[in-house]
């Protein structure tokens, strides 16, 4: 256990920066304003950040799909250098180059004070912009691909079907198939993207701006569909994924880009081949510390070791969040994208 203490950095007397909403609504609410920021407490870390993640989770927070106390910082992916830890905090120290996804938000901000559990020390093939990109995103994917599974599991050689496959998770998880030996079938909005998630490791594309997509699916599969769907635009994909299923297939809604899943008659579940369906999230795998190293240290290795590449096509100074989330909801972004302190 290390007792709290401090590095002082120059420039440490100005009040830091952090991205607020003190509404919801829509981009216009972030604002940039002065913070300050304190000691930490137990089981507490303070980081200064050197570049922070977008995902789609901050347009919710932003909006109030998901509520969040106000005013709120958002923000859930970073990497940075810790400067002080809290008690009962023994796998960090200050000095140590580390990254997280963790609640609660917090991250679009140079330098804040947040719950060590979730943060890891990042090895040093990992830069920081890299780390920033990835944690909340590889995560993801890791909990998806290694855990999330239909009855009897996933082997090498079966069909999923993964949406939204340019995007910055679904790139990922087109690299993280491809190392499993999956054959997965990436959907996304225009041909530009279709060819990036097949040069990413998508066996198969399908266009959804205008092909259908279980026709499509039907076609490539001989018939059989799919053992998973891997779900993060909601709304507008639920039908034609439940319908891209084997029977006994499983849903993983985990995302709602499109807008929320309405309501479910689960007598349809069963009119369609008796189909598992779940709604995860990962901050239930990332429940523990222990859980959250080893699923970091899969995510470290897959990197490291040139498998899955993390794609940066979108860097944004921190101030200008708001053009990141206009971006983003116009689906005018690929892979991630960073928001620079
Ligand atoms: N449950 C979890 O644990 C978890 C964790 C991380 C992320 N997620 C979810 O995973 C999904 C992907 O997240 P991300 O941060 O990597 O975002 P992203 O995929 O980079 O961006 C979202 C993509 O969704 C597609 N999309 C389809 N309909 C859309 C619409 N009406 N508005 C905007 N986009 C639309 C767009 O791609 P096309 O143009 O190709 O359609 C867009 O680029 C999100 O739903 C996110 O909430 C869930």
């Amino acid at each position: 256990m290390w007792p709290a203490f401090t590095i002082l950095h120059e420039g440490d007397f100005q009040m830091p920066l952090a991205i607020q909403i003190q509404q919801p609504g829509g981009a216009e609410q972030l604002q940039a304003v002065d913070v300050t920021v304190g000691e930490p407490g137990p089981g507490e870390i303070r980081i200064r950040h050197r570049a922070c993640g977008l995902n789609f989770i901050d347009v919710y927070h932003r909006t109030g799909l998901y509520p969040l106390p106000l005013p709120a910082t958002l923000g859930m992916e970073a990497a940075g250098v810790v400067e002080a830890v809290g008690e009962r905090v023994d796998h960090l120290r200050p000095g140590d180059r580390a990254a997280y996804t963790s609640q609660p938000p917090g991250a679009y901000s140079e330098v804040r004070v947040m719950p060590a559990r979730n943060v890891v020390r990042l090895p040093d093939g990992i830069d920081d912009e890299t780390a920033a990109a990835m944690m909340l995103k590889g995560l993801t994917v890791q909990y998806l691909l290694r855990k999330t599974h239909p009855p009897g599991g996933l082997q090498a050689g079966d069909f999923v079907l993964f949406h939204a496959a340019a995007g910055g998770v679904g790139l990922i998880a087109c690299q993280w198939a491809r190392a499993m030996g999956l054959q997965l079938i990436g959907t996304a909005g225009s041909d530009e993207k279709c060819q990036l998630a097949l040069e990413h490791g998508a066996t198969h594309v399908v266009n959804y701006a205008k092909e259908n997509v279980v026709d499509r699916v039907k076609a490539i599969t001989g018939g059989q569909k799919v053992k998973v769907v891997y779900d993060g635009v909601g709304r507008d994909t639920w039908e034609a994924s439940l319908d891209c299923l084997q029977p006994l297939g499983l849903m993983v809604s985990y995302g709602n880009a499109s807008g929320p899943v309405p309501p479910v008659n689960l007598a349809t579940l069963s009119a369609k081949g008796s189909l598992y369906v779940t709604r995860p999230t990962i901050f239930t795998h990332l429940a523990s510390r222990e859980s959250t190293q080893a699923m970091a240290d899969d995510l470290f290795e897959m990197v490291a070791g040139g498998k899955v590449k993390i794609r940066i096509d979108q860097r944004y100074p921190l101030r200008e969040a708001a053009q990141a989330h206009r971006d983003l909801e116009a689906r005018k972004t690929t892979g991630s994208s960073v928001l620079l302190p």
